[in-house]
């Protein structure tokens, strides 16, 4: 649990690399009362996520580190969550591998979802592997970020049926669904709300 000091929202960072839907989700539920953070920055290692504009629209200050020196960059990047003043990170389809240095410094306090139920199906293509196995259920996982890929303690998990005439699409588009519900729970369950 993660303890909220006085009626501050915390500010949070959203790590992306693709569409941002999930970043659109947290945005949203951030903008409500009772959310206890507030998105202050989006970080992408990819100029060309379309999550990015989210920025815009929002009115969120981005900022992009392509993650090719990788040890400069979240180098970079850790001086600008201290200034902003980051208490909480969000991987929300952010596909690079943070180092343990990294994530030490921010112990507790990275959270990451995934599209299946850890500890099965850690890494990618995580939907096609879910039906080649003929899983009767697979869902996704909001989880504290370790320094092993998908490894963090779980703390929050939804679980939904895989239907006869799936493919790896329409089981993606309905797991996305409930991991921009699953994201925001897990958050106010952190924080104890
Ligand atoms: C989501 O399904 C997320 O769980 C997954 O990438 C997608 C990003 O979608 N993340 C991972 O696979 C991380 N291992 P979005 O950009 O629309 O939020």
């Amino acid at each position: 649990m993660v303890i909220l000091i006085g009626n501050k929202k915390i500010k949070a960072a959203v790590f992306i690399s693709g569409a941002g839907t999930n970043l659109e989700s947290l945005i949203k539920f951030s903008k409500k009362k009772r959310s206890p953070f507030i998105v202050q920055l989006i970080i992408s290692n990819n100029l060309r996520s379309k999550g990015l504009r989210f920025a815009k629209i929002f009115g969120i200050k981005k900022r992009i580190f392509k993650f090719k020196k990788k040890k400069l960059d979240e180098k970079k990047i850790l001086k600008i969550l201290k200034f902003e003043k980051i208490n909480l990170i969000c991987l929300a389809g952010f596909m690079k591998i943070l180092s343990k240095s990294f994530i030490k410094n921010f112990k507790g306090k990275i959270l990451n979802i995934h599209p299946s139920l850890l500890p099965k199906y850690k890494g990618l293509n995580t939907h096609k592997r879910v039906l080649l196995n003929k899983e009767k259920y697979t869902g996704c996982t909001v989880h504290f970020v370790s320094p092993n890929l998908d490894s963090g303690k779980i703390i929050m998990q939804k679980k939904i049926k895989v239907k006869k005439k799936d493919t790896p699409e329409k089981l993606g588009k309905r797991v996305l669904i409930e991991e921009h519900k699953l994201y925001p729970k897990a958050i106010l369950k952190i924080f104890n709300l």
